[in-house]
């Protein structure tokens, strides 16, 4: 959720920091805050709102020194002020702690801390632990960290700079995300791989419970019982234009723009020679996937939507019944896995918390746990029987566009492998399948040739307070996620609902006032979506149609019409969905929002 960053080189740290920070602002944007030691102290300048307002700060007066940690933060406990924003020191000011993730004994050892005379100045669980390191420091640094940890309940990454040690920067994880930049004479520590990429592409990735002493010219990382680690290096291929705007306005749209390629790559060499579905990554026998009886999905937001539009191509390809449920609800409902069970678990974060604990507890229970990611070397990559991932590039928006549609083809792939070796589809069925499949990053490409249509609907429905998304089959959790889309980052109030559900309730909040959007592309329900319309619009419901190329027939019955090419109904979602998250990014800049850091919103939710 927050974002961290530290450097240790020959360089102004303050620089290096705030564009780090910059790269990282997109998981949090309440309030940052940087931390330079020098000449034997801890200077702190930490500002309220957008890295702008501490990027001036320091341009006002900027310190010369060459260590340095930052953040940006998404608050999570202690209002959005300057005393809670990081890092956070000790009584004496030489400690300075940055810190993502929550302790959850916090206030026990507040508590503590206070009654050996500590004085405390924000109500974050942070700043516990610089106290907690002032009480246990007595020269080594990396020790003190060692020993602080096995006082910490909770989840964390936090990188640590003491007055004393003016060389080096303690960092350490649990639950949460943590890097090093290994770099020439200089060293970096962060949250994520883009605030570090102008300056490293060789990165360690820290393992839970890990302690990494960093200094300008050697990393040593330690385990929880001190035994030195060798870790493994990762050279990373994309560079930092694929993390930057390269032209576009906000990197939402630029992400829209980029679903063709991330489509094409994701579903790039799946299909062999001999025209058979590959997926090793399931690392299952034939036999085994034969005996699934049960595929629970478990992901949140956006990603559960992709989990929903794959139930309906795995029961019907595979024939197999699956549940998809939202995370934060799986583990707590004494979940019905066991080892003839399938779980999927979809994050393009790889990180977001309830789905982590999603996926320890179906493990627990003896289920085979495939996980759908865009980050390689994520959490969820280490905590899975088998990962697939979504080659999307990084995703900065914090509303997901292309990681859903990367995760709806992964999922494409994934459901006809479960029925190619199950043998519900034949491989003449497949192939005809995979034929259009290929097609579809085209198709995508088309709808994004002309975006006229869509403007001029964004224009006419700007102001408005609220709308509904209807859709039937396939197209229900498309017009949830539309819903999703508009509702995340313009404020406009947007409820989702099953066409044919409409007239049980949500038909009461129709008036000329609220636009109905409607996913009426060509399936075996489109009579019956038409009707659906009829009903809203006789109470006086305006209509936004995303229909089927061709279909003149709908422009009699909507106000506006988005156009998608022509596909097989089970393939449509991905088209469906891209005029959508173009009426929300339009809608949301007209209204003049930030699309790409929403109030509120983190682009990975690390915390249950
Ligand atoms: C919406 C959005 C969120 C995420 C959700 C899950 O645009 O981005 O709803 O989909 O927080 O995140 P991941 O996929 O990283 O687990």
């Amino acid at each position: 959720m927050c974002g961290i960053v530290g450097y240790v080189g020959p360089k102004r740290a303050s620089d290096i920091l705030l564009a780090g920070l910059a790269s990282l602002e997109y998981r949090g944007y309440d309030s940052a805050g940087i931390a330079i030691a020098e000449e034997g102290r801890v200077d702190v300048t930490r500002r309220v709102g957008k890295l702008a307002n501490l990027s001036a700060a320091v341009a006002a007066d900027p310190p010369a020194g060459v260590i340095g940690i930052g953040h940006t933060r998404w608050a999570t406990h202690g209002r959005p002020n300057e005393e809670n924003a990081h890092p956070h020191t000790d009584c004496a000011g030489r400690i300075a702690v940055v810190h993502n993730g929550i302790i959850e004994n916090y206030l026990e050892l507040r508590e503590e801390l206070v009654a050996a005379g500590h004085t405390f100045r924000s109500e974050t669980d942070t700043e516990t632990i610089a106290h907690l390191l002032e009480s246990l420091y007595e020269g080594d640094l990396t020790a003190a960290v060692a020993a602080a940890l096995r006082r910490l309940h909770g989840s964390y990454a936090i990188a640590v700079l003491h007055a004393d040690h003016p060389g080096t920067i303690v960092a350490a994880r649990l639950d949460s995300p943590l890097i090093i930049g290994v770099g020439e004479g200089e060293n970096l520590v962060a949250s994520d791989i883009p605030a570090v990429l102008r300056h490293t592409r060789e990165i360690l990735v820290l393992e839970d419970g890990e302690v990494a002493t960093v200094d300008a010219n050697s990393v040593t990382v330690v385990d929880r019982d001190g035994a030195p680690v060798v870790s493994e290096r990762m050279h990373i291929e994309w560079d930092l234009d694929a993390a930057e705007k390269g032209g576009y306005e906000d990197f939402m749209l630029k992400e829209i723009h980029e679903q063709p390629r991330a489509l094409r790559e994701t579903l790039r060499g799946r299909v062999g020679d001999d025209g058979l579905i590959q997926l090793s990554e399931l690392d299952m026998t034939d036999e085994q996937v034969r005996s699934i009886d049960r595929v629970f999905i478990t992901a949140c937001g956006t990603s559960f939507h992709a989990g929903l539009v794959a139930k309906t191509l795995i029961e019907t390809w595979a024939r197999i019944p699956v549940e998809v449920v939202v995370s934060s609800e799986f583990r707590y409902r004494d979940p019905l896995v066991d080892d003839r069970t399938l779980v999927v678990a979809i994050t393009q974060s790889g990180e977001t918390a309830d789905t982590l604990a999603g996926v320890r507890e179906a493990r627990q229970r003896g289920g085979k746990v495939i996980a759908i990611t865009n980050v390689v070397g994520s959490r969820v990559t280490r905590e899975s029987d088998g990962v697939i991932y979504t080659h999307a590039g990084p995703e900065i928006g914090v509303a997901a566009t292309k990681t859903f549609t990367a995760q709806i083809a992964a999922l494409y792939v994934l459901a006809l492998y479960l029925a190619q070796t199950r043998g519900t589809l034949d491989r003449e069925q497949i192939g005809g399948i995979w034929a259009h499949l290929q097609d579809v990053p085209g198709h995508v490409e088309t709808i994004l040739s002309d975006l006229s249509a869509v403007q001029e609907c964004a224009a006419v429905y700007k102001d408005r307070y609220s709308s509904l998304f209807l859709g039937r089959g396939i197209g229900v959790p498309v017009a949830m996620e539309g819903a999703l889309k508009l509702k995340e980052i313009s404020y406009i109030h947007a409820e989702a609902y099953a066409a044919g559900e409409m007239k049980h309730g949500p038909i009461a909040l129709i008036t000329s006032e609220v636009p109905v959007v409607v996913v009426a592309t060509a399936s075996d329900t489109y009579e019956k979506v038409v009707s659906n319309i009829q009903e809203v619009r006789a109470r006086g419901a305006e209509v936004i149609s995303v229909a089927t190329q061709d279909d003149h027939d709908i422009a009699k019955h909507s106000e506006h019409v988005l156009y998608v090419p022509e596909v097989p109904e089970l393939l449509s979602a991905i088209l469906a969905v891209v005029p959508l998250q173009l009426l929300a990014y339009y809608i949301a800049k007209y209204r003049g929002c930030n699309v790409d850091q929403p109030r509120n919103l983190a682009k990975s939710v690390t915390v249950e």
